[in-house]
């Protein structure tokens, strides 16, 4: 049972969005609307809208758009029925009992309670006279019982059913615990536990609930398989948009956050005091966890380990991090060493002194490019000097271009002159490169990296015009009548768009005129975003009745032009329908 639309209305009137998306963006009014910096891709100049007259937002970066609900659906990671929850709590109104679907929520909700379950069993357990051996291996690590207290360490015990016994006691189901992720269930059918002879780390999310687990091995412990064993992803948790630690972190980093490697890098250099550090889990750094590192920081310090992977790393995590406004250094750690190792060894003041040698970026860059090359001869003097224009153009600023251009023209004896024009060559080629791929993305709208209307491509008239349809209808609900006599769903040359279109006269078929809210729950965000982004278009608000018109007749002509271009595949049979088609349509005036 959905919840009653009444109730939707309801609550979107309660949590008006430009109110609600202000907590989270900072606003500039902008005629009717109100723009912002993306929080769901990192931008420097905005291009998020909102519309505060139709209750919606659409960012012409990302392409990601809605609702109140499906903002803070994507904002809060919830799903649909859990963000209109969320928003009902905040505005002090009851969901009627049964109005809706909750089985999902409710599997959510166990698995977060099997997850503070298991993470306080495991740490009872680590902290009995029987978890001494793995006490024993956290504090010869190094780690405090205040410190392994407060990141609630466990131990997963040597036992094949100690967790499941235990949790079985609790009362939970066992497809609930498989659905955590903290058993498994062998070929032959038996249950057992994921997690054994292990020390135990809880991965907390930012709102404090425990989501996952890593568990590390004993050293020499041959049989153990692979040093860490992570949850796998569930429907709580998706290891590659969280980070290790961003639960503490998150407070402690208005200025900065430090990137490291591994959980026990986070767990030593908070203990010493720097609390503002996370660490990808087991993954390399997504777009996902950057931009939720975006959300709460300015400026993201890479410290990564010395080696090829760790270089590689830098480059990686650069690249995803160029577009989201954060400012990022770079910290080789030396001696081959890991964080947790060297600021064990060195402690906490040679560690402040490493952090604050963290070069920008663009210099670690001039830095690893010269590592391969011999700079005396010409060849490879020539070699890095092209390089080093490369990665120089790379920068947006233009004083911090003039001054590398300065000074890598002086220390390799070539005219400022000619090295600049190289560097100025470089960055027209890439704008170029960069607003052709705008452009295309202006045009063919893409989220996650999917197209959502490949068909496009094939046929961008006809989807063009498709699109145009749908925006007016979106618009004006009064004119579904006459449209929907003249073209129906199938009539629509894309897939995608026919299905969207379908969606859309669902409702007013029926005679109702709904609110672009109605759609949210339908939709995909995917969908729902672009149809936003219809509802919001320019194109339907001036001379609609024409514009409607002229677009039908668009589609229906395509259609046919379509069908004739196949017309020499087609049977004589399909032919002459094909031309009675057409007749008839004149006939009725549609072409
Ligand atoms: N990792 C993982 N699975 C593995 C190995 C590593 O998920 N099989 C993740 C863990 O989160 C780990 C991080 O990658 O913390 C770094 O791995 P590694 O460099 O191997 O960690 P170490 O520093 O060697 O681990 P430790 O300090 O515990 O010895
Ligand atoms: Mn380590």
């Amino acid at each position: 049972m959905p919840i009653p639309e009444e109730v939707i209305n309801e609550i979107k009137y309660r949590n008006d969005i430009e109110t609600t998306i202000s907590s989270y963006v900072s606003l500039k009014r902008r005629g009717k609307t109100l723009v912002g910096l993306c929080p769901f891709h990192g931008e420097k100049t905005p291009s998020f809208t909102v519309y505060p007259e139709n209750g919606s937002f659409y960012c012409f970066g990302c392409g990601v758009g809605g609702d109140v609900f499906t903002f803070t659906k994507l904002i809060e990671n919830l799903d649909y029925i859990e963000a209109v929850k969320l928003l009902a709590d905040r505005s002090g109104i009851t969901i009627p009992e049964n109005g809706y679907d909750d089985s999902m929520s409710k599997l959510k909700n166990n698995i977060y309670e099997i997850n503070r379950e298991t993470a306080k069993f495991f740490h009872d357990y680590l902290m009995s006279p029987d978890g001494k051996w793995a006490l024993d291996y956290l504090t010869q690590r190094g780690l405090s019982v205040k410190t392994i207290k407060h990141f609630g360490l466990g131990a997963a015990p040597d036992s094949w059913t100690a967790l499941l016994d235990h949790l079985k006691s609790k009362g939970y189901s066992i497809s609930d615990m498989l659905a955590a992720n903290v058993i498994g269930k062998s070929q032959r059918g038996t249950y057992y536990d994921r997690f054994r002879k292990r020390v135990m780390f809880p991965v907390i999310n930012v709102r404090g609930k425990v989501i996952a687990f890593s568990g590390r091995a004993m050293p020499g412990d041959d049989k153990a398989g692979a040093k860490y064993v992570n949850t796998a992803d569930t429907p709580v948790y998706k290891k590659s948009e969280n980070l290790f630690g961003m639960n503490f972190a998150k407070s402690f980093c208005d200025e900065q956050i430090i990137l490291v490697e591994g959980n026990m890098d986070v767990i030593s250099l908070h203990q010493a005091g720097f609390r503002n550090t996370v660490a990808a889990l087991g993954t390399s750094f997504t777009n996902e966890q950057a931009n939720l590192i975006s959300r709460y920081t300015k400026e993201i310090i890479l410290m990564l380990d010395a080696d090829a992977a760790g270089q590689k790393a830098v480059k990686r995590a650069s690249e995803i991090l160029k577009n989201t406004g954060l400012e990022v250094r770079v910290v080789v750690v030396p001696e081959g060493k890991d964080p947790d190792e060297y600021i064990k060894k060195n402690g906490k003041e040679r560690f402040e002194a490493l952090l604050s040698g963290a070069v920008s970026e663009i210099e670690y860059k001039l830095l690893t490019a010269v590592k391969d090359i011999d700079t005396n001869s010409d060849d490879g003097k020539v070699q890095y000097l092209s390089r080093a224009a490369e990665i120089i153009a790379e920068n947006g600023d233009i004083i911090t271009r003039d001054l590398y251009i300065g000074r890598i023209s002086e220390k390799y004896g070539i005219s400022r002159t000619a090295f600049s024009a190289k560097v100025d060559e470089i960055r027209k080629k890439n704008y170029r490169a960069s607003r052709k791929k705008e452009i295309s993305n202006i045009i063919h709208p893409k989220l996650s990296g999917k197209e959502l209307n490949p068909e496009k491509r094939k046929y961008p008239t006809a989807a063009i015009a498709e699109e145009t349809v749908i925006s007016v209808l979106l618009l004006h609900p009064d004119f579904f009548d006459s449209v929907y006599e003249k073209l129906k769903p199938e009539d629509m040359i894309t897939a995608f768009n026919s299905r969207i279109y379908s969606i859309v006269c669902e409702p007013l078929s029926e005679g109702k005129t709904p609110d672009i809210s109605y759609f949210g729950e339908r939709l995909s965000t995917e969908e729902f975003s672009f149809l936003t982004s219809l509802y919001n278009s320019e194109k339907g608000r001036k001379n609609s009745l024409t514009v409607l018109n002229d677009s039908i007749k668009v589609i229906l002509d395509e259609k046919i032009r379509i069908k004739m271009l196949d017309a020499e595949n087609l049977s004589d049979d399909n032919w002459a329908e094909c031309m009675q088609n057409l007749i008839e349509n004149k006939k009725k005036g549609k072409v």
